[in-house]
């Protein structure tokens, strides 16, 4: 998603300090995973653009500290910024990320005392005022882990060989009872659903207000499409095929040359992982395609990509209850490994329909985690959107540029990866761990 960042004033206030304990808790622990990511990194690496897509990792360092310090310590806590000269280098929104190569970033052992010295501030606030109504540490939280995905994508593209993802041991794939292609599909009934978060807890702006809205009977895949099947279209003149694509698609295609997606080798054996290059894993969903492959390929296959209603629909909605559960799987908070491929714990993908105990009322494997998803629709605010904390949160960005996608990927942490979260992004980018699932009409 493009997380971007300005400077309207949010209105958080308050006084509780209910909470306060656990929210220390959750900053620590998102702490404690963004500095063990980069732990084994070299300072060169840390400061090196790997990508004119990305920013230097470095830069994410300073920026999750940047972001902490306006937000929690000088808005919430009425505290002077410790760094004036650092807000705009940090500013998302002011510094896109082509040009964050030629800042004058703050160096990696600096940017490490900036995030230290930071979150003593923080501390110090939460210590003397609590942590008001929480929607702004949560805030501070959740951009962490946010962060801490981007910069996984930046190491995939960085191909840095022997990376080792910090945690514990890399958990062997779950076997599903079946193998599984991305083109079974289930039906859907139409009819009324609710879409988009509820009023209480914390949820983005964009994801906000609930409403009930209407889809017409649709089937869905059961599973994202998987690596051997989109082989099938690659070999089988998928990217020669100019029936198959959208006009910008095409032309897209053919500027870049693109002929696979993004991580695989031409031979199409093997593919990028985060760790190295690996054997192709024909029963995992398909990564690192952009929208117009995605729309290619579901064209191919004369079906096309789920609107978001349907995938919200299909992911939560309990038709016997008449109403949406918080989870696919039901109330249980997401259990990594169990439910869902998240947190980052499979170091990858998994294999489709890996977790039947995350299953959906109608049966759809896999909406939460293993890969983005995009889906059909254009990016826009629900019916009665409000900005909040700031319009550069997501609505300077509605309109036709960009595409969602939904469900979260494996390298997204349990808090972010919900049911109801809208990630958005231009249609002909492949560096997210995106991958697809089919929908048509019934
Ligand atoms: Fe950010």
């Amino acid at each position: 998603m493009v997380v971007m960042h300005s400077s309207v004033p949010a209105g958080a206030t308050g006084s509780d300090r209910a909470g306060g304990a656990e929210v220390i808790a959750a900053l620590e622990e998102a702490r404690h995973r963004t500095l063990a990511l980069v732990a084994s990194i070299s300072d060169e690496d840390l400061e090196r653009v790997h990508s004119k897509l990305m920013s230097p990792l470095v830069w994410d360092l300073g920026h999750i500290a940047a972001f902490e310090d306006l937000w929690l310590v000088h808005r919430f806590g009425g505290r002077p910024l410790l760094k004036e000269g650092l807000a705009e280098v940090y500013d998302a929104f002011e510094t896109p990320r082509a040009g964050r190569g030629d800042l004058p970033l703050l160096g990696p052992a600096q940017a490490r005392e900036y995030l230290a010295e930071v979150r003593e501030r923080t501390l110090a606030v939460i210590g003397e005022r609590g942590v008001g109504d929480g929607v702004i540490a949560e805030l501070i939280i959740r951009h962490e882990h946010q962060h801490n995905e981007t910069m996984l994508q930046t190491l995939q593209l960085a191909q840095l060989r022997d990376y080792e993802l910090p945690g514990p041991p890399a958990r062997d794939g779950h076997r599903p009872a079946r193998s599984f292609s991305g083109l079974e599909m289930v039906e859907v009934p139409g009819g009324e659903c609710t879409i988009g978060a509820p009023d209480e807890g914390f949820a983005y702006d964009n994801e906000r207000p609930r409403h009930r809205t209407d889809v017409r009977d649709y089937l869905i895949g059961r599973t994202p499409i998987t690596n051997a099947t989109y082989l099938t279209f690659v070999e089988g003149g998928g990217y020669e095929r100019r029936e198959w694509w959208s006009r910008e698609g095409w032309s897209w295609k053919e500027d870049y040359d693109i002929h696979r997606p993004a991580g695989w080798t031409a031979d199409h054996r093997a593919e990028w992982r985060l760790t190295g290059l690996q054997p192709l894993a024909p029963d995992q969903p398909v990564v690192h395609i952009s929208w117009f492959e995605a729309d290619a390929f579901a064209r191919a296959h004369a079906v096309r990509l789920p609107t978001e209603a349907e995938w919200e629909k299909a992911a939560t909605w309990d038709q016997e209850m008449g109403q949406a559960r918080p989870h696919p799987w039901g109330e249980r908070p997401p259990q990594p490994g169990v439910h869902a491929n998240l947190d980052q714990l499979g170091r990858g993908p998994d294999l489709a329909g890996a977790f039947p105990a995350g299953a959906s009322p109608y049966g759809c494997l896999g909406m939460i985690g293993d890969v983005w998803e995009w889906t059909g629709s254009a990016f826009r605010g629900y019916p009665g959107f409000v900005p909040f904390p700031y319009r550069e949160y997501s609505e300077v960005f509605f309109g036709p540029d960009y595409r969602v996608l939904r469900g979260g990927s494996w390298a997204t942490r349990p808090r972010v990866g919900t049911a109801t979260f809208r990630n958005w992004d231009y249609p002909q980018r492949r560096q997210i761990f995106s991958g697809l699932r089919i929908a048509r009409d019934l």
